[in-house]
């Protein structure tokens, strides 16, 4: 595995493979890897001739300066994780350095970035933007994956790619889970005993969702699953919503929907957990 810490210098090499015909796979991710970001690797490996990885904690996207202090980083082991998975390039590029290529950006998300993670972490998608859009120039991929668990951020890429007509392939990967259904996370290793044996509980209601979906009226269902979550003292719910899962607008009645999603926020003291479920 090839390790570029200068944009300029990966963005050469990745040159000479395109002229080589080799087709280009790209992951980005904030480190702390885990095996829902490997199987971003799996899925890049099955189509792509180079698989090319990020690790880059982005500061623009966080909106609590502890929980950026607090990211968990672990850039040794990801590297040793990542090479052994078989990825052909990680890329791991200095924070001045990458903004410093930065050019004024006109997408607008609209209605996509008003609900769920966007308004209880203003600014976040408007990060999250600017940094993929940096790395998809560096990384040059004709192909980018990314987990489902980020559900909203999924649709945020897809309207980047799509306004600044980038032509990048996306594929959104399901989300990867302990064997007691809470969803791989790099957060998760800051959760104590308690609050870890507690967090199960939020997919528990999400599945408690799909099945129940229909049968009562949306506000009803949100409130009962809210419930479910906090018979757990260690979790309080920052939102429980379920949506379009096509434009997330949220919903009122499921009449008209061909698609409903479930997004779920949830505190486990400072720490914040976030899963989906996909319920019709
Ligand atoms: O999903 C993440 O880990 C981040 O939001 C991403 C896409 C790497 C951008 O910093």
């Amino acid at each position: 595995m090839l390790t570029f810490f200068h944009p300029h210098e990966l963005s050469t090499h990745i040159h000479t493979l395109k002229k080589e015909g080799k087709r280009i796979g790209f992951f980005p991710t904030m480190g702390a890897l885990h095996v829902g970001h490997l199987s971003l690797l799996e899925a890049c490996k099955l189509t792509c001739d180079i698989s090319v990885c990020s690790i880059f904690v982005n500061p623009t996207q966080f909106t609590n300066p502890d929980d950026l202090a607090n990211y968990p980083r672990s850039e040794k082991t990801d590297a040793a994780a990542l090479e052994m998975a078989g990825c052909d390039i990680l890329f791991i590029p200095d924070k001045q350095e990458i903004y410093a290529l930065e050019k004024p950006m006109s997408v607008t998300f609209d209605s996509l970035i008003q609900g769920f993670e966007g308004a209880s972490r203003p600014g976040h998608f408007e990060g999250v933007a600017r940094i993929v859009r940096l790395l998809f120039e560096c990384v040059q991929p004709d192909e980018a994956f990314f987990g489902l668990k980020d559900y909203q951020q999924c649709l945020v890429i897809e309207e980047l790619v799509k306004q600044l007509d980038l032509g990048i392939i996306l594929h959104f990967i399901p989300t990867k889970r302990e064997a007691d259904g809470l969803a791989m996370s790099s957060r998760n290793q800051r959760l104590n005993v308690l609050q870890r044996q507690a967090a199960p509980a939020i997919y528990q209601a999400l599945l408690w969702a799909k099945s129940h979906v229909g049968h009562y009226p949306p506000a009803e269902l949100e409130k009962a699953c809210i419930a479910q979550i906090e018979k757990e003292p260690a979790l309080r719910v920052d939102y429980f919503k379920l949506a379009d899962a096509h434009t997330l607008e949220p919903l009122v009645s499921q009449e008209k929907t061909s698609s409903i999603i479930a997004l779920t926020a949830v505190f486990a003291g400072e720490i914040r957990l976030i899963d989906n479920l996909l319920l019709k």
